[in-house]
């Protein structure tokens, strides 16, 4: 996968303004707080309609913009450029293209364009809550499984009216059981492809991880879900039946994927509470750079790799052995407050207060 363009308007600090990155590695250079981590961040909000860095999609439009525009040309091997456009207004409304085609579903349009991001608040999949954690499964699924984004907006749905349902001090028996039933085929299908991804990633982290480190460690993941997912549907039924009666003093649904989370181990320990911030770090890039493997081997094909600051707090070894693991023919964006010699870009940009230019 490649993007040969971008195009924003009303993004962030980026009033207006275009770029068209080269197919290999590419370096921003910026000072602090000049739209570099904006630039990677438009990537990837048009590869899964969301940031990781908000809390309200609000906070992507610039503020003297009544909406935002990105739009990316992306090309994937052996296949025809896809355009996809994301419109987004200050009331939530939202505008989804793909080749010039208005579409209804974000799901659609998701996933066309494929990235992976690492930016430095990314340190909170160890550090934070678990709701980060399960933000993180579903932006990645979304982009390897078209259907997968369609089944968590429909189990939100179904949650947020099980939950009013339970809020009542008469409940309607029928209409839970309903209700009940969908929530648990709708979440074990997403845990299932949860379990799936978090197998798979840990798998190739652990190795990843070997390289970054001097290997005297193992990186695990281990998928913690709500539901006991071993014991099949009747299995899942029969435990939400049991604390039934719980749900109704707590007036809210106390088993589903809204409540999974995944536990980094480093050795035997949890590395949240014994990692140090190197560890840590080290970890979360490990967990990264499967992901690109992983996005190759499910799709057949290799995601854009965004890189923010990444480079500042490693030394010029362990920057030589990232720049040397990097897949061959992968197209990188790379964002660095000082020029690179270990980088050897293609393309290099400079950002200055929200305006980028190509240095030639
Ligand atoms: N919605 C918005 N409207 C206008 N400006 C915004 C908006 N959101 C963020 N900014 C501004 O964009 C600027 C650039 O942010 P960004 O995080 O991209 O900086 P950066 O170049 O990555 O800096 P650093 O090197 O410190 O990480 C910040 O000054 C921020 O205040
Ligand atoms: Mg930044």
């Amino acid at each position: 996968m490649k993007i040969d363009a971008i195009k924003f308007a009303g993004w962030r600090n980026f009033k207006k303004g275009e770029v068209f990155p080269a197919p290999g590695v590419n370096v921003v250079v910026g000072q602090n707080g000049q739209g570099k981590t904006n630039l990677l961040e438009s990537v990837y909000f048009l590869s899964t309609g969301f940031s990781p860095r908000i809390t309200r999609q609000e906070q992507l439009i610039n503020h003297e913009s009544e909406y935002l525009y990105v739009s990316g040309k992306g090309t994937r091997a052996k296949e025809e450029p896809v355009w996809v456009e994301m419109g987004l207004h200050r009331d939530n409304r939202r505008v989804n293209k793909l080749n010039g085609a208005l579409v209804s579903r974000l799901g659609e349009v998701v996933g066309n364009i494929r990235s992976v991001l690492f930016v430095p608040e990314d340190m909170d999949l160890v550090k934070g809550g678990p709701a980060r954690r399960r933000r993180f499964m579903d932006l990645e699924i979304c982009q390897m499984d078209s259907g997968y984004r369609n089944d968590v907006e429909r189990y939100k749905r179904v949650l947020q009216q099980r939950n009013a349902l339970l809020k009542f001090s008469t409940v309607d028996g029928t209409l839970l059981a309903v209700l009940t039933e969908k929530l648990i085929k709708l979440g074990m299908n997403i845990s299932c492809k949860r379990r799936e991804f978090v197998k798979k990633l840990s798998l190739l982290a652990r190795l990843r991880h070997r390289r970054l480190s001097d290997g005297t460690e193992e990186l695990a993941l281990c998928y913690t879900p709500s539901f006991c997912l071993e014991s099949g549907e009747c299995g899942v039924a029969a435990q939400v039946r049991e604390h039934s009666k719980q749900e109704r003093i707590q007036r809210t649904t106390l088993f589903g994927p809204h409540r999974d989370d995944i536990t980094f181990l480093l050795g035997s320990e949890d590395l949240r509470s014994y990692g140090s911030q190197g560890q840590q770090r080290t970890a979360v890039l490990a967990v990264k750079l499967a992901e690109v493997e992983l996005f190759l081997a499910e799709t057949g094909d290799l995601p854009v790799l965004l890189l923010d600051d990444v480079f500042s707090e490693l030394d010029q070894v362990r920057r030589r052995l990232l720049m040397d693991s990097l897949p061959k023919g992968i197209q990188a964006i790379i964002t660095t407050t000082e020029p690179l010699s270990e980088t050897n870009p293609q393309k290099t940009f400079s950002v200055r207060k929200g305006q980028i230019t190509e240095l030639v």
